[in-house]
């Protein structure tokens, strides 16, 4: 069996223009776009290509974007005040800082001070807490986005034996928050896992985001299994690739999503819904 391709270019753009849609019709009726604030510290060229990629959707989405860029050694306190100016204006919907953020600052403290109702990212504990009981109010776009993908292959989720390849907090964590959710058995898997292979062995749905080239072997995938992967690497060749053998995996899996155009564009696109959602939430 070859597998169906879960395909994140076709579904993000539907997303984004179903943001569009709704943006419109808020605009239409009288209100104001929907605005997002990016704070990016540094020239990371990873992050400058996601903040890049941030802007051109908001301007597909039609939500307004304020682009903050600041210099690599702007102090703790100079970004915690910025945060607590965007958290004061009532113009601003959602509050994005761009991660890794340099040593020098403490990045749980910056999350910690975003206003959750703003907290586009799903970051702070509180909307963490939030999913965790069950009650989710803005959910981390990654995650979110992966199960708009599940969403797509039209399988029942519930009961489905779901393995996570990798406990970080903006992936894996919340990832088995969205899949206990939506009521699968979850196992999550990190780096003290004994016998990651035969945990893969026995998934219905695979999620890998640990960020090593081909780190899931093709051959471990159960026959039928949805692979989710979430890993975005640069080969030394300049070539992106997943975290996931995908040629094998194709040949075994029922549904597959390709790196790059697969869960990539689907972060950005939930961004854009977590934005406008922010955006009802706060007035209502
Ligand atoms: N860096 C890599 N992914 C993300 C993300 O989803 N949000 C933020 N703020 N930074 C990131």
């Amino acid at each position: 069996m070859t597998a169906q391709i879960l395909d994140g270019k076709i579904i993000s753009a539907e997303i984004v223009s179903d943001v569009r849609a709704k943006v419109d019709a808020r605009v239409a009726s009288g209100l104001r776009a929907p605005a997002l604030a990016v704070i990016l510290l540094g020239s990371d060229p990873a992050s400058q290509v996601y903040v890049g990629n941030k802007k051109r959707q908001c301007a597909n989405a039609g939500i307004r974007s304020i682009d903050i860029d600041l210099p690599a050694d702007t102090s703790e306190a100079d970004l915690l005040a910025l945060v607590a100016r965007f958290n004061q204006d009532d113009e601003i919907d959602g509050i994005l800082v761009q991660l890794p953020l340099p040593k020098h600052i403490n990045a749980e403290k910056v999350i910690e001070l975003i206003d959750p109702v703003k907290d586009v990212d799903g970051f702070h504990p509180y909307n963490i807490g939030r999913l965790a009981l069950k009650m989710p109010l803005l959910r981390p776009c990654t995650p979110r986005g992966v199960m708009t993908l599940l969403e797509r292959t039209g399988i029942d989720i519930a009961g489905k034996d779901a393995v996570i390849v990798g406990a970080s907090n903006i992936v894996g964590r919340p990832q088995a928050l969205e899949l206990l959710l939506a009521r699968a058995t979850v196992t999550i898997c990190h780096s003290k896992t004994r016998d990651l292979e035969n945990k893969v062995r026995g998934a219905d749905i695979v999620v890998a985001g640990v960020g090593i080239p081909h780190f899931v072997k093709g051959d471990w995938i159960k026959a039928g299994a949805i692979v989710i992967d979430v890993g975005i690497n640069r080969l030394q060749n300049g070539k992106l690739c997943g975290d996931v053998e995908f040629d094998v995996a194709k040949e075994k899996a029922a549904w597959i999503t390709p790196v790059p155009g697969g869960v990539g564009l689907m972060t950005v696109a939930t961004l854009m819904q977590n934005t406008f959602d922010a955006c009802v939430n706060r007035a209502d």
